[in-house]
């Protein structure tokens, strides 16, 4: 289990992230909802190791992931909004360099379905560089995929991914986590969150505005839908012009 404690993320004098906790559990999907410019990349670059917090805790089970973040990147894999691949390594040869890093055995037949699930065969020995947006974000998902993570962190996952590859993502994140994996996704995709998270957390201004699953928000707010009570939480007032 993941455990977030009193977080904060100061930057200068603004505070991004104000002193949230939750906690995602074993073979959970928890999604990270709010506006542009909530705080919800700001703590998966956290939570990742990338950013180091102002203060508060994470731990992964007993592994304190702010003190031993090489140790860390064994169980929790972040897939940032951008995917950064290397431009002149082909699709195989990454997930195969993926693969050593990691030191994952015998890699070859999980690399061929990997490629196979999301349509990259028929390109699997091009260089990234001619790879679209779209390709890239599948690939970045199949190498964390081959990895088996604890915890998959995903930011914005589904951007760019055409339907089917939609679906597919959707699938397989579902998949993952009857084997245990823990999926953190922050996302604007309210149906998404709706359909396959089990608990979600409201981010607003860098505090938790609500948490706990679609069903336990949604009934306090009665008979509004989720978008409607998104944007009553975060106080999203719309303005047409
Ligand atoms: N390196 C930084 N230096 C200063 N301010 C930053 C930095 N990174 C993020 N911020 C600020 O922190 C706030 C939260 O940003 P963050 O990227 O976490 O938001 P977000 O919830 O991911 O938004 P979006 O939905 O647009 O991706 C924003 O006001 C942003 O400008
Ligand atoms: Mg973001």
């Amino acid at each position: 289990m993941l455990y977030i404690k009193n977080l904060t993320k100061k930057f200068g004098s603004f505070t991004a992230v104000n002193n949230i906790s939750l906690e995602v559990r074993e073979g959970e999907i928890f999604a990270f909802l709010g506006p542009n410019g909530a705080g919800k990349t700001t703590t998966v670059k956290i939570i990742s190791g990338i950013l180091k917090p102002t203060s508060g805790e994470i731990f992964l089970d007993s592994l304190d992931v702010v003190k031993n973040p090489l140790e860390s990147k064994k169980y929790i894999s972040y897939i940032p909004d951008e995917p950064f691949v290397y431009p002149y390594l082909t699709a195989r040869e990454f997930l195969k360099f993926i693969s050593e890093v990691y030191q994952i055995p015998k890699p070859e037949k999980d690399i061929n379905e990997l490629l196979d699930f999301f349509s990259l065969m028929p390109y699997a020995d091009n260089i990234l560089s001619s790879y679209s947006h779209g390709m890239r974000q599948k690939l970045l998902i199949a190498s964390v995929v081959l990895r088996k993570p604890k915890i998959m962190l995903f930011d914005e996952p589904t951007v760019g991914l055409d339907p089917l590859s939609v679906k597919k993502f959707k699938e397989l994140i579902k998949k993952l986590t009857q084997n245990g994996t823990s999926i953190f996704m922050c996302t604007h995709i309210l149906e998404m969150a709706e359909k396959i998270s089990d608990r979600v957390a409201v981010l607003k201004n860098g505090s938790i505005a609500a948490i706990g699953s679609i069903d336990d928000i949604l009934s306090k707010f009665k008979g509004k839908d989720l978008e409607d009570v998104f944007l009553d939480i975060t106080n999203e007032k719309e303005v047409l012009y």
